[in-house]
């Protein structure tokens, strides 16, 4: 073999040696970058949030309920204090309503003597399917997502706008 053989085949080797080794980092950088920076990519979202016993709320009376709500944004989850106003026909399906007046946010009340939601702020009233009765809100109350696990009752507080 000649001299000048040898050094072709050696910068060959170097050579396939280098691209071997830049396609295994490539291999192991891309999966690990996608799992690190794939929270940046979701939308943030609420998460259901055991707010009480099933046999803990009223059957035909609005009871308000105060929970830790949390959601999720990147790599962040963030809590805050909400509530809901749930109501029950039965103690088997619930309604949760956002406690927030749909016409300038203000928080409502349930008046028992009336059977309606009463809001201070501009006199929106509801019914207790969270219908207007009159007032200046625009649309119904605003509900939140709920659901019956084992003997719980879990909410989603992110809210579901029915239109008016
Ligand atoms: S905020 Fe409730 S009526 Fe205006």
């Amino acid at each position: 073999m000649t001299e000048g053989m040898d050094a072709g085949r050696r910068e060959f080797l170097k050579r396939g040696t280098l691209i071997l080794g830049g396609l295994t980092l490539l291999g192991l950088a891309i999966p690990s970058g996608v799992y690190v920076l794939a929270p940046l990519w979701k939308r943030s979202e609420e998460e259901w949030v055991e707010v009480a016993a099933v046999s803990e709320v009223p059957v035909g009376q609005p009871t308000k309920i105060e929970f830790v709500r949390r959601k999720k944004d990147g790599w962040v989850t963030i809590e805050g204090r909400s509530s809901a106003w749930v109501v029950t026909a039965d103690g088997r399906q619930f309604t949760a309503y956002d406690p927030r007046c749909t016409h300038l946010g203000c928080p409502y009340r349930f008046d028992a003597a009336q059977g309606k939601f009463l809001c201070p702020c501009h006199t929106a009233m509801f019914d207790i399917d969270g219908n207007v009765l009159s007032g200046p809100a625009p649309r119904p109350l605003d509900r939140f997502e709920t659901k019956v696990v084992g003997k719980k009752l879990l909410i989603k507080p992110a809210v579901e706008k029915k239109e008016g």
